[in-house]
């Protein structure tokens, strides 16, 4: 039934761009697409003239698929885009407007952030980094993880910002992987008016690391915590005795601007490389003409700067256009369920970013809870993480938007930076629940496995087919597997993105999800793999296979099938303990939702698990056929035990 009123929704509503304001946004003209598609190379080069250069490119573009240069020799530093340019014309304007949970607000002038940027970035030099070395980051949504991040860019040394809500394990992960020396954490912070021992988990990753120089604590949340001597130091001692001006390094263009690392299909994440020039010019226009960002714009983005999405909508996008950003340390639902509307009344949001999973549960919580609040300062509203159901889309753009509102409903990923296939809120006509267009200059095709477009509105898988400026440049010491995850699907040239998507006859794309082992989590990227490592190094397991099971507000959850070792035994007991365990192993993001033990998993003649018989148990649908499998009998047993779990939850 519902997936009934979703397919007519989908087929039905158009919305068209608003006149008034098309005619104040910042790309309006049409030909736009067509002027990119002629010439992709002089279309980069003329919007690479909105960044700052100390020394122009000698070439705009060198492709030898699958490595791309942009902007070859041009020398720039973002930091320096972000920033120093920005003071002339407006020094005394609003960078930051940052609300804690406990509803303390702090805000940075742009003149303000420049001079904790710069002393910041001298601190860091005094403490003996030097450009090339990577800066482990692992803060909270507070203003110097962006402070961290720009002081970083500012002296060369890439930053590898690790999100505050991962554990210790995966601190030391990414931290080993990248042989990171430095790490940049707070005493704590709060959530839910709860204060987290932030520097203790810190402590306990760096102590799975080899040999880390330099920890440096924001005090925050002022929490008794333990400062170990020679190793740790206090931000504002080092910012207190810092000189603030820093003259900004000159970065090559292809310099690494930063490593994020992200879930993809083995149990050990990648470290996405992104480099200087092209990513600073992708994130600039991207956010200039989706957002269309003003002098006067108050833009809020809901996202974690642990993700990519904070680094490029919160930090490099809209700091580069000199932009009032609003940054949130807390919870939606803290104190109460309209903590985001009373947000976006009191300093008046003009432009709300935000994702799906959270739009869902709004929805549930009621739209009597955001009609208490005056949202009429908003002006344009944004979704991103996840595919977008039509209702949820509808819900937003009436509930938040007040049906005046583009909605920008934008496809991209950590790989590529910036965002590829949205609407131009001055130029689309939208439909909910599609993320329309490539963005001009983005090659955008729905591909066969073997390679060939698929028509008729069939679903494929979602490929790009020419490069672009922020595109991922390496996975961190690892071309193998760079090559392998992206470019060996159909050939160097054609960039696979691991999602399926559909076309629809005016040419939108409607992506459809992953079509790897990777699951999106409220909006959160997991690999399968590495929630099923973590479950096989428990003593207890023997063999586990996970899948992303449906759920109606975070998209998907985790569900877990468990084989156990010999001697252990079954228990409720034992099934708590094994969701704790991923839980601190990974992150609480991480968190099944559901074990199921199984004395057998439904398996190939080959041996190979079949994880989409295993979804189709979990979300209950049709599981196909089974009679190639080894042990087609495993399939009733399972689906019996997941009647006995659901009749549980219920
Ligand atoms: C995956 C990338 C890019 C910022 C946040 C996530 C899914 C992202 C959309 C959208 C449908 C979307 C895809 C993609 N995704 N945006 N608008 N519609 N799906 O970055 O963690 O690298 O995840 O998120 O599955 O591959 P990420």
């Amino acid at each position: 039934m519902a997936e009934t009123i979703e397919a007519s929704l989908k087929e039905q509503r158009r919305f068209e761009p608003f006149e008034e304001f098309a005619r104040q946004a910042n790309m309006n003209d049409p030909n736009v697409y067509k002027r990119a598609e002629d010439d992709l190379e002089g279309f980069w080069e003329e919007l690479a003239g909105n960044i700052d250069w100390y020394k122009k490119w000698d070439s705009v573009l060198n492709w030898e698929p699958p490595h791309a240069e942009w902007f070859t020799g041009g020398k720039l530093n973002a930091s320096y885009n972000c920033l120093d340019r920005h003071i002339e014309k407006r020094g005394d304007k609003t960078a930051i407007l940052w609300e804690g949970e406990m509803g303390e607000v702090r805000t940075y002038t742009y003149r303000e952030l420049l001079d904790a940027t710069g002393r910041f970035a001298n601190a860091l030099k005094g403490l003996g980094i030097k450009k090339g070395d990577i800066v482990t980051i692992y803060l909270p949504m507070i203003p110097e993880a962006a402070i961290a991040m720009l002081a970083c860019a500012r002296i060369g040394a890439p930053h590898s910002v690790v999100f505050a809500g991962f554990s210790a394990d995966a601190l030391a992960q990414r931290m080993n992987d990248a042989q990171s020396k430095f790490v940049i954490t707070c005493d704590g912070y709060s959530r839910r008016g709860k204060v987290l021992d932030h520097k203790g988990k810190t402590d306990e990753g760096v102590a799975k690391t080899g040999d880390v120089e330099k920890v440096i604590v924001v005090k925050h949340a002022d929490n008794d915590i333990v400062m170990q001597p020679g190793r740790d130091i206090w931000w504002h001692e080092l910012l207190g005795s810092a000189e603030p001006s820093c003259e900004p390094e000159l970065m090559d263009s292809e310099d690494m601007l930063f490593l994020m690392y992200t879930s993809g299909t083995t149990g050990m994440p990648k470290g996405v490389v992104h480099t200087t020039g092209g990513y600073m010019v992708g994130t600039h226009v991207t956010a200039n003409w989706i957002f269309d960002l003003k002098e006067n714009d108050v833009y809020w983005c809901t996202a974690d700067v642990g993700w990519i999405t904070g680094h490029s909508y919160i930090v490099y996008g809209p700091l580069s256009n000199g932009s009032t950003v609003v940054m949130y340390e807390g919870a939606p639902d803290y104190p109460d369920k309209d903590r985001f509307w009373k947000i976006v009344e009191k300093h008046r949001v003009t432009i709300f970013y935000t994702a799906p999973t959270a739009i869902r549960v709004f929805m549930k919580w009621g739209q009597e809870i955001p009609a208490q609040h005056d949202l009429s300062s908003l002006r344009l509203i944004g979704s991103v993480g996840e595919p977008i159901n039509p209702s949820a889309w509808l819900w937003y753009y009436e509930n938040i938007g007040g049906s005046r509102c583009p909605l920008v409903d934008t496809w991209w990923q950590t790989e590529t930076g910036m965002v590829l296939i949205t609407p131009l809120p001055g130029l689309t006509t939208l439909k909910p629940g599609s993320a329309t267009k490539p963005f001009p200059g983005i090659k955008a095709a729905v591909l066969d496995d073997s390679g060939n477009q698929v028509a008729g509105g069939q679903g494929g898988n979602l490929a790009i087919q020419a490069p672009w400026p922020g595109m991922i440049r390496a996975v961190y010491q690892d071309e193998k597997r760079f090559i392998d995850t992206y470019w060996s699907k159909w050939g160097v040239g054609t960039y696979f993105s691991g999602d399926g998507a559909r076309q629809d006859e005016d040419g939108c794309f409607w992506v459809l999800g992953r079509v790897d082992d990777v699951i999106k989590v409220a909006g959160h990227r997991l690999g399968t793999m590495e929630i099923e490592s973590s479950l096989v190094s428990h003593p207890a397991v023997a063999e586990a296979a996970v899948v992303g099971m449906y759920d109606e507000l975070k998209g998907e959850a985790i569900f877990c099938y468990v084989t156990l070792e010999g001697t252990a035994i079954e228990s409720e007991e034992l099934r708590k303990e094994l969701v704790g365990h991923v839980a601190n192993e990974i992150g609480s993001i991480a968190r099944p939702k559901g074990i199921v033990f199984a004395d057998d998993l439904p398996k190939t003649r080959s041996g190979k698990i079949m994880r989409r018989i295993l979804k189709a148990i979990a979300d209950g649908t049709d599981v196909g056929n089974i009679t190639t499998l080894q042990n087609p009998e495993a399939v009733e047993v399972l689906k019996r035990k997941l009647e006995e779990f659901n009749s549980g939850l219920g």
